[in-house]
């Protein structure tokens, strides 16, 4: 185990499967103690991860590191309100949140787009970021700073489709146009409290959520002749990111949009 987050405390949504539970195993690999959330504690089913019979946190003590699971769902502010509150409970403080949970409802321009499609898209990856980070920074602004002067970092995982139209996404591009620019705004209004607030885009990425489009043949080859880099990404190249934006390394980094998609957005 490294000690670059030791004695820091970190919150995971969405940690039961892909670029949450790498980002949480990555958080508790370099010493922080990390409450991984989700609505369920088991993995999803289509993910890729060799171990997904393990639950997270149970994977993360069986490594040496220190975890607990909290149940929240990112679109109820009493239950994420409870989680914060938790993780303070237990382990004194929050220096890293990460809003991470997500939803994607498959491929189809607007047309065919249900309301109700847009209504669950925009309450899971716009609103639960936004109550993720009403109630982490409302904790941040009470608690003591670190010896650093940090008295916090918020991740939240946006997307490539928050930066640019990606066909056939509407209400995903809608809700991650939206978390991009909450947080450059959240990344203004507490620069002066040193709470850094940035977000991550990754590119296509084989995580459950993408598998229905890796496993067909068109699709797999779209992804994959759309991603400039010869490969399409992984929960960890995201995870390995969002272990920057959790260190003391990034202090002057705030209200960035960090890509990590193999070039898509470089055209
Ligand atoms: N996979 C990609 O290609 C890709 C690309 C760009 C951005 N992202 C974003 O990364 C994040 C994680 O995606 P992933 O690919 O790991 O997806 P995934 O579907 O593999 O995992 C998402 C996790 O979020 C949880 N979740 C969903 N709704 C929730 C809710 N209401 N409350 C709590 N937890 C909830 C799920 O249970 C699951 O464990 C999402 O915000 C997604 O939009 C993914």
């Amino acid at each position: 185990m490294t000690s670059r987050l030791e004695n820091h405390v970190a919150v995971v949504t969405g940690s039961s499967s892909g670029n949450g539970r790498a980002i949480a195993l990555a958080l508790a690999k370099a010493g922080a103690t990390v409450v991984c959330s989700d609505r369920t504690r088991e993995a999803l089913k289509d993910g890729y991860e060799p171990d997904l019979s393990v639950p997270t946190d149970e994977l993360i003590r069986s490594q040496g590191g220190k975890a607990a699971f909290v149940a929240a769902d990112v679109v109820r502010a009493a239950q994420v309100e409870q989680l914060v509150a938790e993780a303070v409970a237990r382990y004194g403080r929050l220096d890293v949140m990460v809003n991470n949970a997500g939803v994607f409802t498959g491929l189809h321009t607007i047309l065919d787009e249900t309301e109700e499609q847009f209504d669950f898209t925009m309450a899971v990856n716009t609103k639960g970021v936004w109550l993720g980070c009403k109630y982490a920074i409302a904790q941040m602004m009470k608690q003591a700073p670190r010896p650093s002067g940090s008295r916090g970092k918020v991740i939240n995982i946006a997307s490539i489709g928050g930066l640019v139209g990606l066909a056939q996404e509407p209400a995903y591009c809608t809700s991650k146009g939206a978390v991009v620019n909450l947080t450059r705004q959240l990344a203004l209004d507490f620069a002066p409290h040193r709470i850094n607030v940035n977000a991550i885009c990754p590119g296509f990425l084989a995580t459950a959520m993408v598998r229905p489009f890796l496993e067909n043949a068109d699709t797999n080859k779209l992804l994959h002749d759309l991603t400039p880099w010869p490969r399409v990404g992984t929960a960890a190249d995201v995870a390995n990111c969002a272990l920057f934006l959790a260190a003391e390394e990034s202090e002057w980094v705030s209200g960035s949009m960090l890509t990590v998609d193999g070039a898509f957005t470089a055209r």
